[in-house]
């Protein structure tokens, strides 16, 4: 049984997540409230365009696009490797087309969308919806980034009525370019979107160059249940996992090792870009650590080889309604710990060194895990361990927390998951992992 029963202890994590998954719309949000938090915790902010001084004992990030962040503690002795905790805070959503206005009927204005990763469409359809992003303004001194969030019920997707869609019970094809448009409002309406936006900015529409404007769910995060199990609420994949890695960091100071959150953007739609697993920010980011501690190119190689990555994503719980779904064996649950996910073919990244390392990892901090594989007739989804692999190798483990609904835009998950996986990241962070190499490995806490 793990320590971590205090019901209050669990609330107050769920509280803040909600909080912080309510104020992140969309990854430049996320990206944001987590450089603040960080900020506020005494880490200073880096950036890539200028030199890195950095000292023995120190605490930096550092962000690209806004919207990915990668965090990390340098132990106070000559580190021996890096330990990273990688989660990703973009979700699948709609983005709003440049050009964004339709008329219908003259009556009519709608929104010009299309798709932002592999959503579950039906749930975005006859709820209030609002609109948030960036914006790039022109100012008296050049072009500036501005976060923009319409912080109120603005949109909102309307069904088609059974009458007129008889077979809408009976599997539903939805086309994104027809029924996912957004209805923004009456004739008056035409030709001010633009200007809500640039007044959210602080600017006239005419200083609007461009713009990465997203759709968001406006319901806010709760928790359900007779006795508050679970907790119900947009972006759980991935922010919950991201929110953990953060307050893991936060929470604990390194041993040997570099501690890094990292946190990438566009998991959702691939990863490919500059800001994604496939790109080399994360690499970058460690080759800079260990050359601006005035380490050489071999001192580098030989870290990795002391080095682990936790690659922490959600996963699936079994389904009330379809626990057939599931694998026989691996079965994981809400509330029964990290899910350590196995996959044959390598999606996931788990071998049986790092599933013993996380395995460990948990051990010592207490918190109880289980295994996932999918079924062996189904395909499972895939994450960002293996693609982050191919820009920087490094002994990795797939993880996530058990939820329902993934890339619904209201998910469900355990109340008692995140603090679970807080105190794992927090272990993680300070440990020193040696020999990961060669597969015999030795962990000091
Ligand atoms: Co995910």
């Amino acid at each position: 049984m793990s320590k971590l029963e205090n019901r209050e202890e669990f609330e107050n994590v769920n509280r803040d997540l909600l909080d912080f998954i309510d104020r992140s719309p969309n990854a430049f949000f996320a990206c944001s409230n987590m450089r603040t938090e960080l900020l506020n915790a005494g880490f200073s902010e880096l950036h890539e365009g200028e030199k890195w001084g950095l000292e023995n004992g120190g605490s930096y990030f550092v962000t690209r696009n806004d919207s990915a962040i990668i965090a990390f503690r340098i132990p106070k002795t000559e580190f021996k490797g890096f330990n990273i905790m990688a989660s990703h805070c973009d979700s699948p959503t709609f983005k709003i087309k440049t050009n964004a206005e339709i008329e219908v009927d003259k009556e009519y204005v709608k929104l010009n969308v299309e798709k932002y990763g592999g959503m579950i469409c039906a749930p975005w359809l006859d709820r209030p919806l609002s609109v948030a992003g960036r914006v790039l303004v022109r100012t008296g001194n050049g072009v500036e980034t501005r976060l923009v969030n319409i912080d109120r019920d603005l949109v909102i997707i309307p069904n088609l009525c059974i009458h007129m869609n008889r077979e809408v019970n009976d599997g539903y094809k939805f086309n994104a370019q027809v029924d996912m448009l957004p209805l923004f409002g009456d004739s008056d309406s035409k030709d001010k979107f633009l200007n809500i936006v640039a007044e959210e900015a602080g600017v006239s529409a005419d200083d609007i160059i461009d713009t990465d404007l997203f759709l968001y769910n406006r319901m806010k995060g709760t928790v359900v249940g007779v006795n508050g199990e679970y907790i119900s609420s947009g972006r759980l994949d991935d922010l919950q996992c991201a929110f953990a890695s953060l307050r893991g960091i936060i929470n604990s100071q390194p041993k040997d090792s570099v501690a890094v959150h990292c946190v990438y953007d566009n998991e959702e739609v691939g990863s490919g870009t500059k800001q994604g697993a496939a790109s080399t920010f994360l690499k970058d980011t460690l080759h800079r650590i260990n050359s601006a501690l005035g380490r050489s190119e071999e001192d580098y190689h030989i870290a990795l080889t002391s080095s682990f990555m936790v690659s922490a994503d959600n996963a699936h719980a079994v389904h009330p309604n379809h626990s057939d779904k599931s694998d026989p064996t691996n079965r994981s649950y809400m509330n029964k710990g990290i899910v350590i996910k196995y996959s044959a073919n390598q999606k996931y990244t788990t071998d049986a060194v790092s599933g013993a390392i996380f395995r460990e990892i948990c051990d010592a901090a207490d918190v109880p895990y289980q295994t996932f594989t999918n079924r062996s007739d189904m395909l499972g989804g895939s994450t960002l361990g293996n693609i982050s692999n191919s820009q920087v190798a490094l002994n990795t483990v797939d993880i996530g927390l058990p939820q329902l609904a993934m890339h619904s835009p209201y998910e469900t998950a355990g109340a008692k998951d995140t603090a679970y996986l807080i105190n794992a990241a927090g272990k993680l962070f300070a440990s020193t992992i040696t020999g990961v190499g060669n597969g015999n490995y030795k962990i000091e806490f």
